[in-house]
């Protein structure tokens, strides 16, 4: 059994490692290394008997394999192959695997061949005198193709390793619901089954890459519109089946937060601010798909905000996009009360929707005017001040330093400056996806699809949608 490292190994690991250096425990410090969050210690047990280690630094994009030992008695047992194995298929959101050995180590040379480690370079004299050869082992790239059906969008792309785009279709029916002020879920699961694949046929038009050589199959499964997210889901694990590929489910939440991968690395521990229809969350990532809730709204969302303003504002369907022009041409004079002065994470977006209402009725009322512009400009800086002055707060008490943005919302350009200057106040450093990337879209799942397909953790045919959902 191979298993992680603990202290209590500390001395079988060093007596094992002495059979290699007689001053192995000066030259490795093993116990300094466990310690270490860039360390990774593995061991092999037989009837917990320790009789073999490996270790290794993980420096993110590359892991140095420096030393592999196997008790003489269990050599030729193929150990040595399965503790690299289990190394590249557990630690492998790292890219590639380096080692150096020396030239007439024929045994270790086999090893790595038959690992599919190459040679990059040669090292004069490296060990006493004998040349090492500098051998790297690198994961070949991932396709994800990628399906997001769960309101009005089909989209559908394909996502090499986790953040490159290399092709996406986003087919909205926006204009559709339009016309109704809002979507209206039974037309949107009809237009998907209409549509869905022949916004396949356009991805796949776009690139080279073709159907038959992607790695998996992933899709949105909630939270969404059910008609919607069963389209998607069906069209899957059809795709799925015929072409023997394995099923990856994806929480359309964390896509949002994925789309910050994309031609980026996520740098932990980081902020996630996730402004959405339906969500308005602060989240700290300490690792990828490790989340811990730091505060959330109690009522609406502000995409939900935006969205009902819009409408008792005469804006038409979608709101966010329609306040926003809207405010450009306004004033903040209203001057509305900032919504929850506390000193929590959380957000209520509610009573700032209800006074808005309250004033467009009692002008009605009084047949007086509404300065709409100048309303729309009052709403989105008191909806937004909230959203970053929480932000302020989070980067201030965690320390932390790294932000990204995700969500719908994050299309709103005042929300963007306005974050990008709360980020900098804290020496922060910000993403937020390009505009494409903000709102609904295929690309987002495959980038958080990814890091699900490293760790092997497949759906089954059994997959099946939920309408409610929350990131942790
Ligand atoms: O994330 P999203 O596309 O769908 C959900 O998963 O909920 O977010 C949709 C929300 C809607 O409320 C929409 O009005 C809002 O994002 N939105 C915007 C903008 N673009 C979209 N809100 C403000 N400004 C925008 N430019
Ligand atoms: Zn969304």
């Amino acid at each position: 059994m191979i298993r992680k490292a603990t202290a209590k190994d500390l001395d079988k690991i060093n007596l094992l490692g002495e059979t290699l250096h007689h001053n192995f425990k000066q030259l490795f410090n093993i116990q300094k290394e466990i310690d270490n969050s860039f360390a990774i210690v593995l061991i092999n047990e037989d009837n917990k008997e320790i009789n073999a280690f490996l270790y290794a630094l993980d420096f993110s994009d590359n892991i140095d394999l420096l030393s592999i030992v196997v008790e003489s008695e269990y050599r030729n047992k193929g150990i040595a192959f399965n503790l690299i194995k289990y190394l590249m298929n557990e630690y492998c959101l790292t890219k590639s695997i380096t080692l150096e050995v020396a030239v007439n180590n024929f045994n270790a040379l086999s090893l790595y061949r038959r690992l599919n480690f190459k040679v990059v370079n040669v090292r004069k004299g490296y060990y006493h005198g004998v040349d090492a050869l500098l051998m790297r082992w690198e994961m070949k790239d991932i396709y994800i193709l990628a399906i997001e059906s769960s309101c009005d969008e089909t989209s559908i792309a394909i996502v090499k390793n986790g953040t490159t785009v290399e092709a996406m279709t986003i087919l909205s029916q926006m204009d559709t619901h339009a016309n109704y002020g809002g979507v209206v879920p039974e037309i949107a699961s009809r237009m998907h089954t209409e549509n869905i694949t022949l916004v396949l046929d356009e991805t796949l038009k776009k690139t080279n890459i073709n159907i038959v050589d992607v790695d998996a199959i992933a899709v949105t499964y909630k939270p969404g519109l059910l008609g919607s997210l069963l389209v998607g889901i069906e069209f899957a694990k059809t795709l799925a089946y015929v072409y023997k590929k394995p099923l990856i489910k994806v929480n359309h939440l964390i896509g949002h937060i994925y789309a910050n991968a994309i031609d980026n690395k996520l740098e932990f521990p980081l902020l996630a601010l996730v402004v959405s229809g339906g969500h308005t969350e602060l989240v700290v990532m300490q690792d990828h798909y490790n989340f811990k809730l730091l505060g959330a709204t109690l009522d609406d969302a502000i995409g939900e905000a935006y969205d009902k303003v819009a409408r008792v504002l005469n804006i038409p369907y979608p709101g966010g996009p329609g306040i926003e022009k809207k405010a450009l041409e306004g004033k903040d004079t209203y001057k509305l009360p900032r919504p929850v002065l506390d000193e929590t994470y959380n957000f209520s977006y509610s009573g700032l929707k209800s006074q808005i209402i309250n004033i467009v009725h009692n002008a009605k009322q009084r047949n007086e005017l509404i300065r709409e512009a100048d309303l729309a400009c009052s709403f989105q800086q008191a909806a937004v001040d909230e959203l970053v002055r929480k932000l302020g707060l989070a980067l201030q008490n965690t320390g932390i330093k790294n932000v990204i943005v995700a969500g719908g919302v994050s299309a709103n350009k005042y929300l963007r400056q306005e974050i990008k200057k709360v980020s900098e106040e804290y020496n922060a450093k910000l993403n937020i996806p390009d505009f494409i990337y903000c709102t609904d879209n295929a690309a987002m799942i495959g980038a958080a699809a990814y890091p699900i397909y490293l760790k092997k953790d497949f759906a089954d045919f059994s997959l099946n949608a939920e309408s409610h959902a929350n990131i942790c």
